[in-house]
C-alpha cells in the first residue's frame, strides 16, 4: 500500500480523491486546500482527513467547524506520493517543496511539460513512467488526442492527423463567474497548444490542432481529419478504436445526437457527477474516403484525466509495472466497461 496525498480539492482534485479511495492498492492519507466553504465541507462529509495549505486557511476552516489535521508539511511527511490538483501555475510553485522532501509527485495538464520532464497518457507511455519521481497527466483535450491517435498508430494506420477542437467555455460549477455567451472565440495561434502537447508524450505523432471556445459548459467536441497510412475499410478503423478500453463508440442513430444527450446517459448510468471517463466517438458518423478518415467525438473535460491519474500513481510508485493491468484495474474500479 502506498500513501497518497491530494493537494487542491477542486474540479479535478475531488474526483481524484474519490477515485483513489476506490483502489485497494493505495491509501488516501489526506486532502489539502485553502477553502473552507461547501466544497471542502463535502470532503469532511465523506470523512477525508483535511489539511490546510496556509495558517490563514486553517483558521478559517476551524471557524467553520472543520477539524484540521495539520498543515501541508504535516501531510507531506506521511505520504509516498502527492497528486497536485491546484490551479495552473500554483502546482509548479509547490514542486520545490516536493523535491526537497523527496516525495514523488504528479501534476495536471495546466502545468508545462518542463516542470516534470515527463508527460503521461496511460495507453501510450505507461512503461516510461515506471518508478519515475514525477510526471504530468496531460490535459483533457490532449488525453483524448493521445487515446484516439495511439489506437490508430498501434494498428499501423496513422500517417498524420489534423483536428479542430470546440472547447467548453468554463466549468459548470463556476459558470456564474465567467465564460463566454453569444460568441465563439478562436484561439489566436494555429497550431493551438494541444497538438504540440500530445507530442510531449509521443514525439512521433504528426498532429496539428486548431481550437475555438464555444458558449457552453458540458464538454469539449473534436473534429478530426486523418491521413491513413493505407486504404482500409471503416470496419478496420472501428476495430482499431475498439482496442482502447477508454474510447466508447457511440451511435447518432441511438439518440446520442449532442453533448447534452451523452451527459444525460452517463447521469442515468449512475456515474458520479455523470462523469464520462471515456472518449465518446460517433461510430455511424465516422467516414473513410480513400486513405482519408473523418470522425468526431466528445470529451468530458472534468472526468477524462481521472483514470489516467490513478494509472500514473501506479506507474510512479511501481505498484504495477504492467500498464495493461493497471488500466484494467482502474477501469474496473470506475465502472469503465
Ligand atoms: N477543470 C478541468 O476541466 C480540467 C481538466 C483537465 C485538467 N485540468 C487541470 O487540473 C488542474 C486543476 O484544475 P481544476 O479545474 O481542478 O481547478 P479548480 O480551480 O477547480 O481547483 C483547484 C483547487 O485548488 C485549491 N487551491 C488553490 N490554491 C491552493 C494552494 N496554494 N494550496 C492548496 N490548494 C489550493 C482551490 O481552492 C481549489 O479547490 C489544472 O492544472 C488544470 O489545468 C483541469
Amino acid at each position: 500500500m502506498k500513501n497518497i496525498a491530494v493537494i487542491g480539492y477542486g474540479v479535478i482534485g475531488k474526483r481524484v480523491v474519490d477515485a483513489i479511495h476506490l483502489q485497494d492498492d493505495m491509501s488516501l492519507i489526506g486532502v489539502c486546500d485553502i477553502i473552507s466553504d461547501w466544497r471542502i465541507q463535502n470532503a469532511v462529509r465523506k470523512e477525508y482527513d483535511i489539511y490546510a495549505a496556509t495558517q490563514e486557511a486553517a483558521d478559517k476552516m476551524e471557524s467553520q467547524g472543520i477539524s484540521v489535521k495539520g498543515n501541508m508539511q504535516d501531510l507531506l511527511d506521511k505520504v509516498d506520493l502527492v497528486v497536485d490538483c491546484t490551479p495552473k501555475k500554483i502546482a509548479a510553485q509547490n514542486v520545490k517543496t516536493y523535491k526537497e522532501k523527496g516525495i514523488k509527485f504528479i501534476l495536471q495538464g495546466g502545468e508545462k511539460h518542463e516542470t516534470t520532464g515527463h508527460s503521461f497518457s496511460a495507453e501510450n507511455n505507461y512503461k516510461s513512467a515506471i518508478n519515475l519521481d514525477a510526471t504530468r497527466v496531460v490535459s483533457c483535450n490532449t488525453t483524448s488526442i493521445l487515446r484516439t491517435l495511439t489506437a490508430l498508430k498501434k494498428a499501423d494506420l496513422l500517417d498524420h492527423a489534423r483536428g479542430t477542437l470546440l472547447r467548453r467555455a468554463t466549468d459548470p460549477w463556476e459558470s456564474h463567474l465567467g465564460g463566454i455567451m453569444n460568441t465563439m472565440v478562436p484561439e489566436k495561434d494555429i497550431p493551438s497548444h494541444q497538438g504540440p502537447d500530445a507530442q510531449s508524450v509521443d514525439p512521433e505523432l504528426d498532429v496539428i490542432t486548431s481550437a475555438v471556445k464555444v458558449p457552453q459548459t458540458l464538454s469539449h467536441m473534436h473534429y478530426w481529419n486523418v491521413k491513413l497510412s493505407k486504404k482500409v475499410s471503416k470496419e478496420e478503423i472501428v476495430e482499431a478504436f475498439k482496442t482502447s478500453t477508454r474510447i466508447k463508440m457511440i451511435r447518432y442513430d441511438q439518440g446520442l445526437v449532442s453533448n447534452n444527450t451523452i451527459k444525460e446517459m452517463f447521469l442515468d448510468m449512475g456515474r458520479p457527477w455523470g462523469d464520462m471517463y471515456e472518449v465518446a466517438l460517433w461510430e455511424d458518423m465516422l467516414k473513410v474516403q480513400g486513405d482519408e478518415l473523418f470522425y468526431a467525438y466528445v470529451v468530458d473535460n472534468q472526468a477524462i484525466v481521472i483514470p489516467e491519474t490513478i494509472d500514473a500513481i501506479r506507474a510512479l510508485t511501481g505498484i504495477e509495472t504492467d500498464g495493461a493491468k493497471s488500466i484494467a484495474k482502474t477501469n474496473e474500479s470506475l465502472g469503465i466497461h
